[in-house]
């Protein structure tokens, strides 16, 4: 299998659809990927439109050149190597002042976990590293070696929603003391140890799942990342242009969901205020009152779209 052939866009049809774009327009997709989302995009843009793919892993980049050169399209795109956070910094370096379009489909590709070799698949035995950019300093071995117990309790309670977070920080931290962490493997059978046999394979699925989603989102900042984008995206969007985030778990998905409730107005101050102090004002109209899920059909070609949800806003 090559590395490139293996992205196919979660909700491809849908996510053009929703974004409603016209030729010529410009939009934001700040998660590159492989580039699939953006070849589907640059066919409704086409052909004066420009995508401006933004994505930290040099490695997805190198790929997602490739594809776009062998299918004639990477003259319609600006590949940048930056944050998706920095839309703001990023606009104003390409002297650009609004978009017509902003997308994000979060998480991993189906490339970082089949063959990037940085440890993000729990089922593989790789060295622990998870950082999307390699440019950063801190790997998952510095944080599963150095943090103190509490904090890694702390991590996994609140970033992998993991009730037996106690126990697998307090085993992580025996087991350093004899030699350092330093491949998944080796996390994986301290987290089984850690979770007695009746409970580790819940209807939440595999321990193993959560902890790793907890470490990645700890090492990239993942949540934080998302909020300011959602915040600065919509900043930036035209009036009537449209943006699209698809989300793979619970917690992104809260952020997206509240996010586009105080962009669309709705006042965020404590119950009993008095009066409404958070400033509350219409900024979007939310399009997907119910998030967008991919089909039985999708999820049978493609199982990676199983846990997707899509929302979709719109500049007013
Ligand atoms: C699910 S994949 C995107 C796949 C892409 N839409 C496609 O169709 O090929 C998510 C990508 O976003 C990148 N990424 C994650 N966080 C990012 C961030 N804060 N800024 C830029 N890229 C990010 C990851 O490295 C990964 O390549």
């Amino acid at each position: 299998m090559e590395y490139e052939d293996i992205h196919t866009p979660v909700l491809g049809k849908e996510v053009v659809n929703y974004l409603n774009l016209k030729p010529g327009d410009t939009v934001f997709e700040g998660t590159l990927g492989g580039a699939g989302h953006t070849v589907e995009i640059i066919k409704a843009i086409a052909p004066t439109g420009k995508v401006i793919g933004v994505e930290l892993d040099s490695q997805a980049i190198s790929t997602a050149t490739i594809n776009l050169k062998e299918s004639g399209l990477l003259d319609s795109v600006l590949i940048v190597k930056d944050n998706f956070s920095n839309v703001t910094g990023i606009l104003k370096k390409l002297s650009l002042e609004k978009i017509n379009g902003f997308l994000l489909d979060l998480g991993l590709s189906s490339m970082q976990i089949e063959m990037s070799e940085r440890g993000f698949s729990y089922l593989k035995n790789e060295a622990l590293d998870m950082r999307f950019d390699l440019s950063e300093t801190i790997k998952a071995s510095d944080i599963i070696n150095e943090y103190s117990e509490e904090e890694l309790k702390n991590i996994f309670f609140k970033f992998g929603e993991e009730r037996w977070s106690g126990n697998i920080a307090r085993n992580i931290v025996k087991q350093r003391a004899i030699a350092p962490i330093e491949q998944t493997g080796e996390l994986v059978d301290i987290i089984k140890r850690s979770i007695p046999a009746k409970f580790r394979f819940s209807r939440k699925g595999d321990p193993s799942k959560r902890i790793f989603q907890a470490l990645r989102i700890e090492i990239n900042g993942e949540l934080d990342n998302l909020k300011k984008a959602l915040e600065d995206g919509a900043e930036a969007l035209e009036s009537g242009a449209r943006m699209v985030i698809i989300s793979y778990h619970s917690l992104e998905d809260r952020i997206v969901k509240k996010s586009f409730e105080k962009l669309s107005g709705k006042c965020t101050c404590p119950r009993g205020f008095p009066e409404c102090r958070c400033g509350a004002t219409v900024k979007v109209k939310i399009i997907t009152k119910k998030a967008i899920t991919a089909s039985q059909d999708e999820v049978l070609r493609n199982p990676r779209s199983k846990s997707a949800k899509m929302r979709v806003l719109e500049k007013v």
